[in-house]
């Protein structure tokens, strides 16, 4: 049978890691970019477009589907929905966040379980993945705090289990190689550790070369700080929202699935660590 694949956020931090894994297969994969010109193996369309997405669907069988955080998320879900539903996709791999619920009383969950909502109706066979924190947030967003030795976050003293994105790409390069067991089900990714910030910290500040302090801040000076940085409200509610996640502990289980899937533990902070020291190591 055939399995035509399309990857969506191809270009991002879990979909650059996927497509090295699906070309290491030897899969019948396309990939999909939101602006540029169309060549072989890659579609060009936005999520904003429904027209244009639903050529860019048409005859893929297994599509992975991924959201950036913007402020239309939900109305860019409607619209791959709706493409999906269009060209015939057989089954929907759908990248979502740990947590995800629609009835959550904390926006990041509940917006991410409101997309999740909007991709069952479809009607078309889905697995759902939700990631917590990626490890390569402190690569991405806060390598220059490492760097300089002090990270500000408003997550109290809780722990949380952080996943390598890597891990994210492995589970999703298993399930869409091989859809139709995973039809109907939902995975929480997680690594097997649930660390403290100042813990994860000692484990990052090994690898670069010099101690990384967590200081806390307190949720509404993390909100400001934010502000001050002239995030949009919507992105600072979200962020807010998982501070607040984090510190009242949600986000501390260790879920198996990761380990079930692939049939080996998650790669550990340490791993992580040592494999990206070189985004906090400091001038000689
Ligand atoms: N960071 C975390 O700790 C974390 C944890 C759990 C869940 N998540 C979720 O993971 C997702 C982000 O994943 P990521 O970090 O792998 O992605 P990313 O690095 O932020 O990349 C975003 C991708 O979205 C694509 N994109 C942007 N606008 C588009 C449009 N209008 N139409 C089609 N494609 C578009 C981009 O493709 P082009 O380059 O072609 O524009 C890019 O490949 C978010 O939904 C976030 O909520 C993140």
């Amino acid at each position: 049978m055939s399995n035509r694949i399309l990857v969506t956020g191809a270009s991002g931090t879990i979909g650059s890691a996927l497509t090295e894994l699906l070309t290491e297969a030897g899969a019948n994969f396309d990939i999909l970019r939101s602006s540029g010109e169309p060549g072989a193996g890659v579609r060009v369309a936005s999520y904003k477009d429904v027209a244009a997405l639903t050529e860019a669907f048409r005859g893929i069988d297994t599509l992975f589907l991924l959201f950036p955080l913007v402020e239309n998320k939900r109305e860019l879900a409607r619209n791959a929905a709706a493409a999906a539903k269009a060209a015939g996709v057989k089954h929907i791999v759908r990248s979502s966040g740990a947590g995800a619920d629609p009835t959550s009383a904390f926006s990041l969950p509940r917006l991410q379980g409101e997309i999740d909502a909007v991709i069952a109706a479809t009607g078309i066979p889905t697995t759902f993945i939700r990631p917590a924190s990626f490890m390569q947030n402190f690569v991405n967003f806060t390598a220059g705090q490492v760097q300089a030795g002090t990270v500000y976050a408003a997550q109290g003293d809780a722990a949380q289990s952080l996943i390598d994105a890597r891990d994210i790409a492995a589970v999703a390069a298993k399930i869409l190689l091989d859809p139709a067991p995973h039809a109907g089900r939902a995975y929480t990714l997680t690594g097997s550790e649930s660390l403290t910030t100042q813990q994860a910290l000692d484990v990052i500040g090994a690898a670069a070369g010099h101690p990384v302090k967590y200081q806390p801040v307190r949720f509404e000076d993390a909100v400001a700080a934010m502000n001050g940085m002239g995030m949009p409200a919507w992105m600072v509610d979200l962020f807010d929202s998982l501070n607040r996640v984090v510190a009242a502990g949600y986000a501390a289980g260790v879920s198996p699935d990761v380990e079930t899937l692939l049939g080996r533990k998650p790669i550990s902070l340490a791993q992580f660590a040592q494999d990206h020291a070189a985004a906090w190591k400091r001038a000689a």
